[in-house]
């Protein structure tokens, strides 16, 4: 796998599924990893997992969705490692239902937590990598943010928000050598999907060229690979890793 060595990374929603599987791969290529979440004690394991593998990491509690927290999250990182070079913004819910019903409070958690997140975020780790000339930011978007799916108005238009904040920001940080791309998962095995119906999932699974869902470090590989130096001239650009499913 590509080399980390000596980079510093902050993961959001890291306390499990993607976010989990993303930092624990970044340690592995020699990445230091500062993981955030909201839920502390599930950031603790992961860090000591990192750890008893011979990697660096910290904890970093933090509610994406509070710009004084993620201004906090952000300095605790940079004052424990001293720069960054990797973003994943990666934290996400789901409040699904069809449009008509959906309460504006589930509107807003949505795109608070999923779009205005990530914005905020990314104006934290601009300042450290505007003056390092250099950086990674990966947003992680969805298949559905080209497909649509229904009953999830909120979700998908979160998602297809981050493919545009993706591109705007990439131009944005051209000149500054910061490359900022976004991950399009498919269905992915992880504890977003678990809760789904069986007859959904058969549904999806037989909607799926490669005819099985994706693992979180499948989609944990796609961004080492974009977090690396090897892929300095890709920016602006979706990657979708989702079996087939929108092979168009
Ligand atoms: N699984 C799929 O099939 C799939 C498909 C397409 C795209 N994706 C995208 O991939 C990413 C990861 O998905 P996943 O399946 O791994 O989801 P997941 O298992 O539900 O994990 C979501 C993570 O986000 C964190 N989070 C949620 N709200 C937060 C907040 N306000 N502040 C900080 N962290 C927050 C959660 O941790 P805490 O609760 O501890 O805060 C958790 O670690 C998401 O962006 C999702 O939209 C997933």
């Amino acid at each position: 796998m590509f080399s980390l060595k000596d980079k510093v990374a902050l993961v959001t929603g890291a306390s499990q599924g993607i976010g989990r599987a993303t930092s624990l791969a970044l340690a592995e290529a020699g990445a230091k990893v500062a993981v955030a979440a909201r839920n502390a004690d599930k950031l603790a394991s992961l860090v000591a997992e990192i750890e008893a593998a011979g990697g660096e990491a910290l904890a970093v509690p933090m509610d994406v969705a509070d710009a004084a927290q993620v201004k906090a999250g952000f300095q605790q990182a940079l004052a424990k490692f001293g720069r960054l070079d990797i973003l994943v913004n990666n934290a996400a819910i789901t409040r699904d239902t069809l449009a008509l019903r959906m309460k504006l409070e589930d509107w807003d958690a949505v795109l608070r937590t999923n779009l205005t997140g990530a914005h905020l975020c990314i104006q934290q780790a601009l300042g450290a990598m505007l003056k390092q000339r250099s950086g990674r930011i990966i947003n992680l978007s969805s298949v559905v943010a080209e497909t649509g799916n229904a009953g999830q108005a909120n979700y998908v238009a979160s998602k297809a928000g981050l493919i545009g904040l993706t591109r705007a920001i990439a131009v944005e940080v051209a000149s500054r050598s910061i490359t900022v791309n976004a991950v399009a998962p498919g269905f992915i095995e992880t504890p977003m999907t678990d809760p789904l119906s069986q007859e959904l999932k058969d549904k999806m699974k037989a909607m799926i060229p490669l005819g099985r869902f994706g693992q979180d470090r499948e989609i944990a590989a796609a961004i080492v690979f974009l977090a690396s130096d090897e892929a300095g001239y890709i920016t602006g650009q979706v990657l979708g890793v989702n079996g087939g499913l929108h092979a168009g």
